[in-house]
């Protein structure tokens, strides 16, 4: 399974393995990791999933559809050139050792 490391904004690393077709999002409110509120399901609705996606993965994740763009204006910590929702992030095996931010806030 893919490892899925989330860095909270104190600095505390998680790894954690994730089950492919899984989102950043499930993976961390699954696993009990804070940082992610997750508010909405899922369904593109909150931006409470909100993540900084390291510089080494950007380039592997397909771009944010319209919804997302138009939800990533509503984070509450802000919006950086690396931010995605991490509902709408799905684990592949290419994303092997995907590192992942967590804002200082989501809500
Ligand atoms: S969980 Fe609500 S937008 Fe991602």
């Amino acid at each position: 399974m893919p490892k899925v490391t989330y860095i909270a904004h104190s600095g505390e690393e998680n790894e954690v393995d994730l089950p492919v077709g899984w989102t950043l999002m499930q993976g961390a409110t699954l696993n009990g990791i804070d940082g992610i509120e997750g508010e909405c399901g899922g369904s593109c609705g909150c931006a409470t999933c909100h993540v900084y996606i390291g510089e080494a993965w950007l380039d592997k994740l397909s771009a944010a559809a319209e919804n997302e763009e138009e939800m990533l204006e509503c984070t509450v910590s802000p919006r950086e050139t690396n931010s995605r929702l991490g509902c709408q992030i799905k684990v592949t095996d290419e994303l092997d050792g995907i590192v992942v931010r967590l804002p200082e806030e989501q809500s």
